[in-house]
């Protein structure tokens, strides 16, 4: 978190208030003046202000079972219900985000934290971090349709990356494939333009593990 932020979420002061006060040299970390309200905070940093120690926001995590019909950003300019509302009350306002997209038909494993340096590491595409989703699609998925998902793909002149595809069930009288596909990246609407690609959309999509988290059914859990 940046200084001016982390001053503000202190309760120091307000934000604009809070940069004020790291430019004219009053913020302390580890003992040094640090002038640049932009500097990024560190895990072990010790900040000061006015001889007093600046607590650190207290991180939290929750791990939730996203259900259909929800969006998962904290906030909708339609007014649909957001993954917040799936919270407890005395969890609301908490100033949670979460980590990554699922869309608003999609369920499974969804992270809200506050740690950004987490958030971070699970998102960026550098640190390879697995997400496997169990996707109903439409039609009888073929061998080199699941090939080209497992090989890689041209989307809008990106090619994805190797992925994990194993076909779990190939329901012939419903017409669809249970297919699992683990990715570690994660370009917007990712897994359903990879099976449209190969001519096989999705009908349903689950995630079942994000890093080494999993959801089974239970509804919503978190914790500390
Ligand atoms: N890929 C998608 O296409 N949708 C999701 O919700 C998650 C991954």
């Amino acid at each position: 978190m940046k200084l001016g932020k982390y001053l503000a979420h202190g309760g120091i002061a307000s934000r604009r208030k809070s940069k004020e006060l790291i430019l004219n040299g009053k913020v302390l970390v580890n003992g040094e003046v640090v002038t640049e309200p932009s500097y990024l905070v560190k895990k072990d940093d010790v900040v000061t202000y006015k001889d007093e120690v600046v607590e650190k926001e207290e991180l939290v995590y929750y791990l939730v079972n996203k259900p259909r019909g929800v969006v998962s950003t904290v906030k909708d300019e339609k007014g649909r219900k957001t993954i917040l509302d799936l919270l407890n009350d005395e969890d609301k306002d908490e100033r949670v985000y979460p980590v990554g997209r699922l869309d608003y038909d999609s369920t499974g494993v969804l992270i809200l934290t506050n740690d950004g340096e987490l958030a971070y590491i699970l998102t960026r595409p550098e640190y390879e971090v697995p997400k496997t989703y169990l996707v109903t699609a439409k039609g009888i998925i073929t061998r080199e349709a699941e090939r080209k998902l497992r090989t890689g793909i041209e989307l809008d002149g990106y090619r994805t990356r190797e992925a994990k595809v194993s076909v779990k069930e190939k329901n012939n009288q419903k017409k669809t494939s249970l297919v699992e596909i683990t990715i570690t990246e994660g370009k917007n609407h990712q897994v359903r333009e990879m099976f449209k690609a190969v001519g096989f959309p999705v009908k349903s999509l689950t995630r079942t593990h994000f890093s080494y988290l999993v959801i089974f059914t239970f509804s919503n859990c978190y914790f500390y």
